[in-house]
């Protein structure tokens, strides 16, 4: 590699670094805020009917794994009742949910 090309590499990783995070809000307000609240608290209409947990709360944080929260975002969550909660995300790839994961887990105070 040339130093050119080099330098180049390093401004477009840079960019992209710096898409993704704009991304996961844009995907956030898109796909999420409707029922889990632009800020994270759950507080829509939405939200409320279906009892969302304030994810400001560092307690409601604990209760869930990196893991479990990509896999609410790609299979859905489903409640004691068998009642669908949380339908899968469609139309975002796996890696954008999984962007999304620090994204929520910057909402806890
Ligand atoms: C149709 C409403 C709805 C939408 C849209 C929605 N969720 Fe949820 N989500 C829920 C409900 C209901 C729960 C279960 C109650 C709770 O834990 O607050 C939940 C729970 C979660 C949990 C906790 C998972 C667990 O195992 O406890 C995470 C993380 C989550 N949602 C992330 C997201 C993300 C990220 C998006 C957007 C890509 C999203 N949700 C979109 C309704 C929704």
């Amino acid at each position: 590699m040339t130093t050119t090309q080099r330098l180049l590499a390093l401004i477009l990783t840079g960019a992209a670094l710096s898409t993704y995070g704009a991304d996961a809000d844009a995907h956030w307000k898109e796909h999420c805020a409707k029922c889990h609240g632009e800020d994270g608290k759950g507080g829509t209409k939405m939200g409320k009917k279906l009892g969302i947990a304030d994810l400001t709360d560092p307690k409601v944080q604990a209760k869930f794994t990196d893991e479990q929260a990509f896999k609410a975002m790609k299979s859905g969550l489903i409640d004691d009742k068998g009642k669908t909660t949380m339908k899968a995300v469609e139309g975002l790839s796996d890696a954008e949910m999984k962007a999304l994961v620090p994204y929520l887990r910057a909402f806890k105070k």
